[in-house]
């Protein structure tokens, strides 16, 4: 599975990219707007740092609009993927971007036959948000599950990018049920490396070998 980040911080990107493990980035216009910066410009500072995908979010909501503003995203960099809203005008826009040999990573993704649409639109990218199924009482491993096995039947190339990721649990069920990509916060990569027995197992070693040779 591959590892993303969730955000359009800098900083984070950096840390994350320093790990040696990242693949990619995600960013949506909550979070550029979160950075408070032009969101061009952000882009260009990412994919400065980062080689892999890196999703840059339109924000128009209309066909024509959709399709000027995500051919402009994709000249910033060679690795930006075109992100469009999972609706009519935006199927519709991943098959013309697609057509023209731009990558597109559909979101808001809620529900199976959404992702199925947008695989058939040539989209490089699905991305289900689960959290925000679960916020609902709705599993949001379910739809992960689906779209797998949809995928899978008809041997759909499409990534399947696992988003809205909260804990390591969510990282844990999307492994097991064979997503390509999970997207996810820092906060969420630094919780993987989190086990209590991890901590006392590491002073243990080091109290042991300073009792026996010092220092
Ligand atoms: C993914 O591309 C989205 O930016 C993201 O995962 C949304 O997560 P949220 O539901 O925590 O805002």
């Amino acid at each position: 599975m591959e590892l993303y980040i969730d955000t359009a911080n800098l900083d984070e990107i950096k840390r994350a990219s320093d790990m040696g493990v990242l693949d990619g980035v995600t960013t949506n216009p909550s979070l550029i707007a979160r950075e408070g910066i032009d969101y061009a410009k952000r882009l260009e500072e990412i994919c400065e740092v980062v080689n892999g995908p890196v999703s840059a979010e339109v924000i128009a909501t209309e066909f024509d609009a959709m399709v000027k503003e995500g051919r402009e995203r994709a000249k910033i960099a060679s690795n930006i993927v075109v992100k469009l809203p999972t609706t009519a005008d935006g199927i519709r826009a991943c098959k013309t971007l697609s057509d023209e040999g731009t990558r597109c990573n559909m979101t808001l993704c809620f529900q199976a036959m959404q992702a199925w649409l947008a695989a058939k639109a040539g989209a490089f990218l699905i991305s289900p948000f689960i959290g925000r199924l679960d916020d609902i009482s709705t599993d949001g491993m379910d739809l992960i599950h689906q779209i797998r096995t949809i995928y899978d039947n008809y041997g759909f190339t499409t990534k399947l990018l696992a988003a809205s990721i909260r804990h390591p649990k969510h990282m844990l069920d999307c492994a097991l049920a064979g997503a390509d990509v999970a997207t996810v916060p820092l906060s969420v990569i630094d919780q993987l490396l989190k086990h209590p027995l991890t901590d006392i197992g590491l002073q243990k070693f080091l109290q042991d070998y300073s009792a026996a040779f010092g220092g």
